[in-house]
């Protein structure tokens, strides 16, 4: 089939080289002409483990192709993906402005029958939105009755569930293929186009697919807003939120995933998604009190974890005067104090870094007048955008060099498998502070360093 993608983001750049590996002819398009220019000399502009070398084996092969020329590219096409950014704004409410934009860039170019699908996260009714500003703005002719044989088109939701970090994987194998189509023609369609991943698929209406996409955030942002309070609950009663994850989980109706109790989740998706739901749960005269609480008790994570660091690391009595130690020293509590933070990226395995915990937790010790030094395998170089005044470092050791103590942000696979014993010799005070518990707690402590988690003893 020949498809045309709108946006190469990580969906539509994701989305589109998976189309093109099963065997599609596929043409990317994004209205950012550096980009295309990049990805046509084999340049990612996300890192995704997997996502480069798939890119360039299509690229090769001549199915896959990146054009500024949305023109061309809808002309040629049977089904056009629309896979570019949903953001916030202010209100919670879902700026459609790029989707109207791709609508309109779309209706300008159709010449015959198209399936056009909705794959960015959009709210219930973007189909309809989609499907009158295309009927509007179809230059050929602006009356249905009068255009030429052939220029119909259908809209379709087909809302992408990936993950940054095992994006690839994600799109190949999903856990469910959800198709909104206004016809079983159509539906027929796309079910061609996914028949080869061979995984279950879910025909609905256009509506239940659209609600199906936040349904499922929520429900996920809500298992982590759930144990982040057991986690709280466990700090007051002595408990260890970790056995009681696990407890829990092993009841089949609930599950062990999204169960991890920490800083909270961050990304481009989940905290837009759940305000987004919650504007239009009010739109249509509901009040969503759960998801409001879901926000609330995320947006207290990250206080609550400075404050455990500041209660530690801020001396009672007025601070002594401070050395330098060759770094400008801050005015505040954490005067003098030198921080490490291991992870920056919202997850680990990406180099995003929207809505990343590390933003918010390194500028409150940075106003508290702490020195930061960091480490992120892959997203050091977006930090540095974010968070100039950083001392960024070539691993976790120069990290933890001088320290009074150092901060988990990201669990990274790479801090696993740290030698602890080298980091403790190099710190000047081994104290941790883990956000996301990825030591065993009571091995740390043995080992001679002060530690401190989330939700365990
Ligand atoms: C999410 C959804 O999983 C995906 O289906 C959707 O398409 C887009 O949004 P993503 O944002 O890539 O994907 O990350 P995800 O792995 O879901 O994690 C989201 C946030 O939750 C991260 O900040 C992560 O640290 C946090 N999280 C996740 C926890 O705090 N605890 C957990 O147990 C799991």
């Amino acid at each position: 089939m020949n498809i045309c993608v709108i946006g190469t983001g990580y969906v539509g750049l994701v989305t589109g080289v998976i189309f093109a590996d099963l065997g599609n002819d596929v043409t990317c398009v994004d209205k950012i002409k550096e980009k295309i220019d990049s990805l046509n000399k084999g340049i990612m502009p996300i890192y995704e483990p997997g996502l480069e070398e798939m890119v360039k084996r299509n690229v090769v092969d001549n199915r896959l192709f990146f054009s500024t020329d949305l023109h061309g590219a809808v002309e040629k096409a049977e089904i056009i993906f629309i896979c570019v950014g949903t953001p916030p704004k202010d209100n919670g409410e879902t700026d459609l402005s790029y989707v109207e934009g791709a609508a309109k860039g779309i209706a300008k170019s159709i010449n015959g029958y198209k399936i056009i699908v909705n794959k960015s996260t959009v709210p219930v009714g973007t189909g309809d939105f989609v499907r009158k500003v295309i009927e509007k703005n179809m230059t050929r002719n602006t009356d249905p009755s009068l255009r030429p044989a052939g220029t119909s088109f259908d809209v379709v939701s087909n809302p992408e569930f990936l993950r940054e970090g095992s994006a690839i994987a994600d799109a190949l194998s999903p856990d469910r293929i959800i198709i909104g189509a206004p016809t079983k023609q159509v539906a027929v369609k796309l079910l061609e186009l996914y028949a080869t991943i061979g995984r279950p698929m879910l025909i609905t209406d256009v509506y239940s697919a659209e609600i199906i996409k936040y349904a499922s955030n929520a429900f996920l942002a809500m298992k982590i807003s759930f144990i982040n309070a057991i986690a709280d609950i466990c700090e007051l009663t002595g408990a260890n939120v970790t056995d009681v994850a696990k407890g829990v989980g092993y009841d089949s109706r609930i599950g062990q995933a999204f169960l991890n109790a920490g800083l909270g989740f961050g990304g481009s998706c989940f905290p837009k998604d759940i305000q987004s739901l919650v504007h239009t749960a009010e739109k249509f005269g509901y009040n969503f009190k759960l998801l409001k609480s879901i926000l609330d008790i995320n947006k207290k994570r990250v206080p609550h974890f400075v404050e455990i660091i500041k209660d530690k690391l801020v001396p009672a009595e007025p601070a002594p005067a401070v050395v330098s130690r060759g770094y400008k020293q801050g005015t505040g509590g954490l005067k003098g104090k030198i921080i490490g933070v291991l992870g920056l990226s919202f997850k680990p395995d990406t180099d995003d870094m929207r809505d990343a915990k590390s933003v918010e937790i390194i500028n409150i010790l940075l106003n508290e007048g702490a020195v930061i030094k960091a480490y992120d395998p892959v997203a050091m170089e977006n930090a540095k955008k974010i968070l100039p005044a950083v001392k960024y470092c070539a691993n976790a050791y120069e990290v933890s060099e001088g320290a009074d103590a150092l901060v988990v942000i990201t669990e990274w696979r790479e801090f696993k498998l740290l030698n602890m014993e080298r980091i403790k010799n190099l710190m000047h005070s081994p104290l941790i502070f883990d956000g996301r518990n990825i030591y065993d707690a009571e091995r740390t402590r043995k080992m001679g360093f002060e530690y401190y988690s989330i939700g365990r003893p």
